[in-house]
């Protein structure tokens, strides 16, 4: 039971067909919640840090909620920098610990992505801690829609088979339709799988990463706003497209707004329910909870990792 980087879970996940959760953690519970899951599923663990989540707990705290957690579980976690936006950052992760850093230089032009990549990669590399880079632009609810955004935002095969090999980097973020947060698709959602194969065929034995990939249950969403919440038409990447690319080449999915979702509905409801508690641990304990049932079933139902630690 130790940090671990995601190397041997990668490498297990591509030949078994199945793929990595990786979700956000921001505190106490939410990672109690994921740890859990995992623990009874028996599955492998990323936990991602974002720059906001090092801002709101402060670096150290998660850390150290981490450790907590690898030590009274017993498993093995990847501890990794989610969206990491330049070389500090990274370095400064790599220093404190994290077993995997995220480069995202998407939004350079791909000459500058390639070099900011590089400048990681080596530093991190020489620490033993591996590195995951993002190259094409996750799609906004209106570039979804747009066929002629697809081109210019998703994606390149040839160019990702280039970046990779000038690189050196462990695993790819691709842009293949997801996006981030709780309102994805305007039409009927769909994921580029054509390309997904392109880019696959060119890397082959090579981990692809899939960021937005919450699915946004409509139930979760109708919690919230029956308990007088006002999420207005959310939509998510339905869960068999997720199963789909996880027995693809896809072997690491990032979730974050499904456990929020589940957090903010359970702790809504108890709120409204109860109007006169105000004791934390009766709404953050079933909160917990709520957030260990969301993982289980993404373990089990979607990214098919259940039993495979
Ligand atoms: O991709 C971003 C993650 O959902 C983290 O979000 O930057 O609000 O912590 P955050
Ligand atoms: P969601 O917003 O779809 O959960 O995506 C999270 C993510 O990609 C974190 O990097
Ligand atoms: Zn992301």
């Amino acid at each position: 039971m130790s940090l671990v980087t995601s190397k041997e879970m990668f490498k297990k996940a591509y030949d078994g067909h199945y793929a990595v959760g990786a979700f956000n953690v921001n505190n106490m519970e939410i990672i109690q919640g994921i740890v859990d899951a995992a623990k009874q599923e028996n599955a492998p663990l990323i936990l991602q840090v974002s720059a906001g989540a090092r801002k709101y707990a402060n670096p150290i705290y998660l850390r150290k909620l981490v450790e907590a957690a690898i030590e009274d579980s017993g498993l093995d976690i990847c501890l990794h920098l989610d969206h990491g936006e330049d070389f500090e950052i990274c370095k400064q992760c790599v220093d404190d610990g994290f077993t995997s850093v995220m480069i995202d230089g998407s939004k350079y032009p791909f000459e500058e992505n390639i070099e900011l990549t590089k400048k990681v990669v080596e530093y991190a590399h020489s620490k033993g801690v591996v590195v995951e880079a993002e190259l094409g632009k996750l799609a906004g609810v209106e570039d979804a829609v747009k066929v002629s955004a697809k081109d210019a935002t998703y994606t390149d095969p040839e160019e990702a088979a280039e970046f990779v090999a000038r690189t050196g980097v462990d695993s790819l973020a691709i842009a293949i339709g997801t996006s981030h947060g709780a309102y994805k698709f305007k039409g009927d959602p769909s994921l580029d799988f054509e390309r997904l194969e392109k880019i696959e065929k060119l890397l082959p034995n090579f981990p692809i990463v899939l960021h937005g990939s919450s699915s946004v249950p409509k139930e979760f969403v109708d919690l919230c706003n029956k308990f007088g919440g006002q999420i207005p038409g959310a939509a998510g990447v339905p869960e068999e497209m997720l199963r789909r690319a996880s027995q693809m080449g896809v072997c690491k999915i990032n979730i974050d707004t499904d456990l929020r979702l589940a957090m903010t509905a359970c702790i809504r409801q108890i709120l409204i329910e109860n109007p006169s508690e105000f004791d934390p641990r009766k709404y953050l304990g079933p909160a917990r909870t709520a957030i260990k049932d969301m993982v289980a079933h993404k373990m089990r139902n979607v990214l098919g990792c259940s039993g495979k630690r």
